[in-house]
């Protein structure tokens, strides 16, 4: 699970009996060569502008105690570079017993030298080690792979990166949970940075946050609690990207947009009419068409109303207008395989290394939950307990975080003091969906004004990139297993600091479903490209690109793409 239990769907993700797991490409199909890429750009790269470093350019007498040994690594039959793992106690204070786990990859870009980049998985409760292992890092083993692989859009291309374990309570931090907020959470996560800036002497660098999901509350608390303290020795925070993020409530986020999003994929929510029509009478008497008409526009008429439709004086959705649970309880008859987090996935089941594979926990009889495995926890420095991706107690006490969603409080103040801003959202993912999140950024005020004033409709570009395949490689090369997208692949906006970016064919995790295009905002988060726009090759390669084409406009949400 990456974003659960404030959720009421979400309680429902990790109870429904139905089969719910998703598939993916076929990388049979992908194997038969036969994609057709554009012919003028068929050429080898021109050279790489990156040059080798020192392998072991951390190793010191207090990081020598976290040095990973690259070669080591159960299952990995390569070489995974320098790293450092290991537990990191959340305060300078003698007697702190809690820790949290983290995971360090320095880059060999030269670029990166004055850089660190945080990445957080959610939850609340969830394992960074997922984005490692499936999304960003630089050996990748996702669901229903064979085996780990060389991931060549990992963001340590591009910079410094850690993945951290967070808050205490995950994966395999230690302590016993204590935080009531999101206040709390910074604290803790703030006290490692003091010790990890520290240990690997990292003063002075520009911080980058990024995060998926619930770290849509994560990130900006981070980053506020940091600017907050005025102190560019530890916290000097640069720039933060949130990928679909949980930054408003559930009826902005999940049930207003909901049934109105099930029209758009239409093909993937194959309803009956009679359960059609009650979906289409829901979402009308309940007020969410209305809303989205009135408010889902660009500028914003004013502030959204503080009262929420379709919900009772405790604020909560009342049954008679949760089309969300309706829609959740009744797609699993017609695609049992169904995946919340990415729509257009279908069976068969596959299975997860990291046992949670989409909607359902599910691992075969004789598979391991890769980092519960002894050997891995000895090669990475963790302790040697039982690990989940997503941890079975609650990370906030009573299972409550007492905290504003973050598009309500601390984001505006973390848009309007650092460079740049990226709020990123997959076309595919249900379990947050872009329009609401578009809702949340209409009925935010940054820079003094309120909302995008214009509808994002800018095309976000992909470069095109040396596909690591050719005709007459071998059938087994580990490049047949991380083909990705090229060309335009969403819609883009930026504003008074804050970038949208919508990333088509993506479920709720990007850089798993859209490697390239993650790879891309990385580099415009790091300020290496001017605009998502841009048509200038991947920073790290000098792959030709199409010219004199005519790019459009973007072709991801809000736009509507639906062509008769
Ligand atoms: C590192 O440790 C070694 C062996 O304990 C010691 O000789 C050396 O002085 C230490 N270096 C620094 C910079 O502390
Ligand atoms: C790293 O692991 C490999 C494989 O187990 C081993 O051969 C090698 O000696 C190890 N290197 C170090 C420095 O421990
Ligand atoms: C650590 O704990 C010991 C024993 O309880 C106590 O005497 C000491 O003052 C504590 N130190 C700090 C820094 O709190
Ligand atoms: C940080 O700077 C701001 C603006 O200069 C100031 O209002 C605030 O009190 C400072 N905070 C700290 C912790 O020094
Ligand atoms: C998002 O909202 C736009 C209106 O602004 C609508 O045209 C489009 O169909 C919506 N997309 C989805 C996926 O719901
Ligand atoms: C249509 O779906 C609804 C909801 O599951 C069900 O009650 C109804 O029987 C279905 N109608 C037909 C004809 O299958
Ligand atoms: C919109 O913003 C206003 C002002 O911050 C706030 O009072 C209101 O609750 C918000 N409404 C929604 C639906 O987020
Ligand atoms: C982790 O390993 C332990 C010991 O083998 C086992 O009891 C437990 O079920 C495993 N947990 C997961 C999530 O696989
Ligand atoms: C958690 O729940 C218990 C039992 O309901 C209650 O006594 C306690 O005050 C709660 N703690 C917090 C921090 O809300
Ligand atoms: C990332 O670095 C590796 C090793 O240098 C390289 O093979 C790969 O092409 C790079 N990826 C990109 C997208 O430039
Ligand atoms: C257009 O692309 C071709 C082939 O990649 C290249 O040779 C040419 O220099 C490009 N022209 C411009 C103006 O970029
Ligand atoms: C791009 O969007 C604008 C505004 O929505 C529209 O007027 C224009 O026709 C679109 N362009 C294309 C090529 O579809």
């Amino acid at each position: 699970m990456r974003f659960s239990s404030l959720v009421s769907a979400l309680a429902i993700t990790a109870g429904v009996a139905s089969a719910a797991q998703h598939s993916g490409r076929s990388l049979q199909h992908v194997g038969k060569k036969d994609k057709p890429l554009p012919k003028q750009i068929r050429q080898e790269p021109q050279g790489q502008k990156q040059t080798r470093r020192d392998t072991s350019q951390y190793l010191t007498n207090s990081t020598s105690k976290y040095s990973v040994n690259g070669t080591g690594i159960p299952e990995v039959d390569f070489d995974i570079g320098e790293s450092y793992a290991g537990l990191m106690p959340i305060s300078k204070d003698a007697n702190e017993t809690r820790e949290l786990y983290f995971w360090f990859f320095p880059s060999e870009n030269t670029e990166a030298s004055d850089e660190i980049l945080i990445w957080l998985n959610g939850g609340p409760g969830c394992s960074s080690l997922e984005g490692l292992l499936q999304e960003n890092g630089p050996f990748i083993w996702q669901y229903g792979t064979y085996k780990p692989v060389p991931n060549p859009y990992t963001w340590v291309n591009l910079t410094n990166v850690v993945w951290v374990e967070q808050p205490v309570g995950t994966g395999f931090s230690q302590g016993v949970p204590s935080a009531t907020s999101e206040t709390d959470v910074a604290a803790q996560f703030l006290g490692f940075w003091e010790n990890f800036m520290d240990t690997f002497d990292l003063k002075g660098r520009k911080v980058f946050i990024t995060g998926e999901s619930y770290a849509g509350y994560y990130v900006p608390y981070i980053a506020d609690a940091m600017l907050n303290k005025n102190d560019t020795e530890y916290f000097g925070v640069e720039a933060t990207m949130i990928y679909d993020p949980s930054t408003s409530y559930d009826v902005i986020q999940e049930q207003i947009p909901a049934v109105e999003f099930v029209d758009y994929w239409g093909g993937l929510f194959p309803f009956n009419d009679s359960f059609a029509a009650q979906l289409h009478n829901m979402s009308a008497t309940c007020g969410y068409d209305d809303y989205l008409s009135k408010y889902l526009t660009f500028p914003p008429p004013g502030p959204l109303p503080v009262e929420l439709p379709g919900t009772d004086e405790t604020g909560a959705t009342t049954d008679e207008c949760d089309v969300f649970d309706a829609i959740y309880n009744e797609i699993f008859y017609l695609n049992p395989c169904w995946d919340i987090y990415q729509v257009a996935t279908t069976c068969p089941q596959l299975w997860d290394v990291l046992g949670f594979p989409g909607s359902l926990s599910y691992t075969p009889q004789g598979a391991d939950v890769y980092f519960n495995r002894t050997d891995v926890q000895k090669a990475i420095n963790a302790p040697l307990i039982e690990w989940n991706e997503c941890t079975n107690t609650d990370v906030f006490v009573n299972n409550t975080d007492n905290s504003l969603p973050s598009g309500l409080s601390v984001l505006p103040g973390v848009i309007e003091r650092s460079k740049r801003t990226i709020i990123g959202h997959g076309a595919l993912d249900m379990v947050l969906i872009a329009n609401g999140t578009l809702l949340m950024i209409q009925n935010m005020t940054w820079n003094g004004v309120q909302g995008f004033t214009s509808k994002p409709e800018d095309p976000f570009y992909v470069p095109y990139h040396d596909e690591g395949y050719s005709p007459d490689m071998a059938y087994n090369d580990p490049a047949l297993s991380v083909v990705a997208a090229s060309g335009i692949f969403g819609t883009t906006h930026t504003e008074r600091g804050l970038t949208w970016v919508s990333v088509d064919l993506s479920g709720h995790m990007i850089p798993q479903y859209a490697p390239t295009a993650s790879y891309r905002h990385l580099e415009f988060l790091l300020g290496r490209i001017d605009s998502l726009s841009s048509t200038v090759p991947f920073t790290t390669d000098n792959f030709p690109q199409p010219n004199g084409t005519f790019l459009g406009n973007g072709t991801g949400p809000p736009e509507k793409r639906m062509r008769h």
